[in-house]
């Protein structure tokens, strides 16, 4: 029987490499939600697709969507008795501003000590490459144990638009017994991890009209409402004081957390001092009767993304604005459904909003929360392949983020989704200077070739 240690050989081997090519992945800023950068998002499909053929992976194509491209493959040889996993990926990242806060221009890598600082090195293009290197590797020296289908989507970062209607029209060239999806992430360089709960998420932009222009603010003031106070009401009124939301019905169908899943959550050393050190803050806030990791994890929440209204510039200038406009999100857990709280948003707005105003709520994206199970023979192959390269069996963590796939996938290809990933807490994604631990990403690419191997029946 083949093992990993031929593959294991290759990837050290091919080190330097392997990161030479991510550099030049990354070097493409296929920044999915703005338009000049539609085109760089089309050659990032094609430099993976490139890729995929470059080390034998079969029936590759680009397929277009009404907005960036899905790239597919497969490598279907290990036999009809053998799995086949669907290998999820997104090539697409997070816009970079503010850019005078980046040591380094986002789109060329620059490694400092064990750390390459770039954007997409974490999220996800380094993890696009753990799994890619790491089925080169094992292509390039035998055999391959299961059977492959590869699909990386360009639309990730806004909510995966026409991922669902992608997944409606090609269930059947999709059909697989699982998907490995690496876009979640650790929680130490030296603690493994798997993800088993996402939150989901309803984005909206809500807009309130006063008067038809901006108005003198002494002559009209106490007579005309303004905007942008009605706006902070709203907002303000939207949750309490410790992060409870006031939406109406928000909390309805919430599936609370097991006190199984509270007593592993409370195992994971993470307290208030690790967010502290993590985000800068002087204290941590949220809701009361959890702990920071069970809010993070299993508990929905709203925040404002982006405020903006009247006059902004140095200076004073005395107006009542004509409008006023905030980018608002919540992060749902399981039992919660985007579409349903985009309903509660509007009933909230119905039931708040004064007459003196008009308004507007517009749901930029969602995505639906999503539970993995984790007594999967794949699921037990991951943890088996971890606990043989970090030495510790992995954490099983809800995570905070967002992965809508997960869901689409559970419902319209009635697949799991086996969750890991490579990045770490302090990777700054969506951020400046964000950053990946080669070192983690090394084991990480190990852990994934093993993995392979015990996934085989
Ligand atoms: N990789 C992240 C999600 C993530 C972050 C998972 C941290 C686990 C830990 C993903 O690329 C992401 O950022 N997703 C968006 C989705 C949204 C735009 C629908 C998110 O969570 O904001
Ligand atoms: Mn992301």
């Amino acid at each position: 029987m083949e093992t990993s240690v031929n593959a294991t050989n290759y990837l050290r081997n091919h080190y330097h490499q392997t990161l030479a090519e991510l550099k030049d992945f990354i070097k493409i800023p296929s920044i999915s939600t703005l338009p000049e950068n539609a085109n760089d998002v089309k050659l990032a499909a094609e430099f993976l697709s490139n890729k995929l053929k470059s080390f034998g992976i079969e029936n590759v194509q680009i397929f277009p969507t009404v907005l960036h491209p899905i790239v597919y493959g497969e490598f279907l040889h290990a036999g009809s008795d053998q799995p086949t996993a669907l290998i999820y990926g997104h090539y697409d990242v997070q816009p970079v501003d503010p850019l005078d806060l980046w040591h380094n221009d986002p789109f060329e890598a620059i490694q400092d000590g064990d750390n390459l600082f770039a954007r997409g090195a974490s999220d996800m293009k380094g993890q696009i490459w753990a799994v890619v290197t790491a089925i080169e590797s094992i292509m390039r020296t035998g055999d391959f144990p299961i059977n492959l289908k590869f699909i990386f989507e360009g639309e990730e970062e806004i909510g995966s638009l026409h991922f669902d209607e992608f997944l409606k029209s090609h269930t059947e060239l999709l059909s697989s017994s699982f998907s490995l999806n690496v876009d979640a992430g650790m929680i130490a360089p030296d603690v493994p991890a798997i993800v088993y709960g996402l939150r989901g998420l309803a984005y909206f932009e809500i807009r309130v009209e006063g008067p038809s222009h901006d108005l003198h603010s002494g002559m009209y003031g106490g007579v005309v409402q303004n905007p942008a106070n009605v706006l902070a009401d709203l907002i303000s009124g939207m949750r309490d004081q410790d992060g409870v939301v006031r939406l109406p019905g928000f909390y309805d169908k919430v599936i609370p957390l097991t006190s199984q899943e509270r007593v592993e959550l409370a195992r994971l050393d993470m307290e208030e001092d690790y967010y502290i050190k993590q985000t800068g803050v002087p204290r941590i806030w949220g809701e009361k009767g959890y702990t920071p990791v069970e809010r993070i994890g299993g508990r929905p929440t709203l925040d404002v993304n982006g405020l903006l209204s009247g006059f902004i510039g140095a200076g004073a200038k005395t107006i009542i604005p004509s409008w006023a406009m905030a980018k608002v999100s919540t992060r749902l857990v399981p039992g919660q459904s985007s579409e349903e709280v985009h309903r509660q948003m509007i009933q909230y707005m119905q039931e708040n909003a004064p007459e003196t105003v008009t308004w507007t709520v517009t749901k930029l994206s969602g995505g639906e929360p999503s539970i993995s199970n984790i007594d999967s023979t794949e699921s037990k192959a991951l943890a088996l392949a971890q606990q043989e390269v970090w030495g510790i069996k992995p954490t099983y963590k809800r995570e905070g983020g967002s992965i809508p796939v997960v869901a689409a996938m559970q419902q319209i290809l009635g697949i799991d989704s086996v969750l890991t990933g490579f990045g770490l807490p302090d990777d700054n994604i969506h951020s400046p200077n964000e950053k990946l631990h080669l070192p983690t990403w090394f084991k990480g690419m190990e852990a994934l070739i093993r993995f392979f191997f015990n996934a085989r029946k």
